[in-house]
């Protein structure tokens, strides 16, 4: 379906508003990320608006990004720092830069942006190529709950004031684990529709995409302060390595 393969639809839906969101505060993931990215560069994957590379470049970390909507890298350029943060405008999968990183990150449960068939192993086996030699790859994402899509549907209410109702309505398709979205606002002057595609996937699959592509799980986190992860747990921040030696060669 288009709707679920067109890695510009998110910056041209979102990006007049999406700092205005209430997106999460990026500081617990900065301090994590800062942790682990050694003499730099770091690699964000889907940079956006910079709400995570921003603060972790004002950390000293040099950082560089990849993304899709250059509505969204145009809001980073406006922002302090936010001109000098090199970013290619390109589909994250392809990962087309050089490298080598020691730290890649892909936040926010972006992974699951890429619906295209194949797409998501494509991502982890170019990650794999840029990282350096023991370099992390550090994924941030929601862990499904099929409660959400017992009746393969959702609505969920976003707002209701005296001027408009917005209501999201999910389609999920269970087998290919996609979910279609509209978020439709209804006021008085009309309805706006924004659709939004995902392809989820639970964290055991992901750890298969990332041993695909020979990086190993090394730790998984509830959340960016290291909570324990668990059953219950909604979200995970999950670390992989890349191996100081190539397979078949000889490590000291
Ligand atoms: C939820 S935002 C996250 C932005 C930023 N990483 C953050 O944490 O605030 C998702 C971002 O992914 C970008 N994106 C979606 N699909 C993409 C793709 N295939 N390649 C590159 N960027 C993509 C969108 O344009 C958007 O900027």
């Amino acid at each position: 379906m288009a709707i679920l393969d067109d890695p510009g639809l998110f910056g041209r839906q979102w990006a007049a508003s999406y700092d205005r969101t209430d997106n999460p505060d990026p500081a617990d993931a900065v301090e994590f990320l800062a942790g682990l990215a050694g003499g730099g560069p770091a690699l964000e994957l889907a940079i956006g608006s910079g709400r995570v590379a921003l603060p972790l470049a004002a950390r000293g970390v040099a950082v560089e990004g990849i993304e899709a909507a250059p509505e969204m890298v145009a809001l980073m350029r406006a922002k302090p720092g936010g001109a000098d943060v090199p970013v290619l405008v390109a589909d994250m999968a392809d990962v087309g830069v050089e490298g080598p990183y020691p730290l890649a990150y892909l936040v926010f449960n972006t992974l699951f942006n890429l619906t295209g068939a194949g797409r998501q192993e494509d991502c982890f086996r170019n990650v794999a190529r840029v990282l350096a030699p023991g370099g992390a790859f550090v994924i941030e994402a929601f862990v499904p709950d099929p409660a959400d899509f017992d009746r393969d549907e959702q609505v969920v209410v976003r707002s209701v004031t005296e001027d408009a109702v917005t209501v999201r309505v999910h389609q999920y398709d269970r087998e290919a684990q996609t979910f279609v979205r509209q978020t439709i606002t209804f006021t008085d002057g009309g309805v706006r529709l924004k659709p939004f595609g995902m392809h989820y996937r639970w964290p055991e699959q992901i750890d298969e995409l990332a041993a695909a592509a020979g990086l190993r799980l090394e730790a998984r986190y509830a959340g960016w302060r290291r909570e324990p992860f668990g059953p219950d747990s909604r979200d995970h921040v999950s670390v992989y390595r890349k191996p100081l030696t190539e397979p078949g060669t000889r490590g000291t």
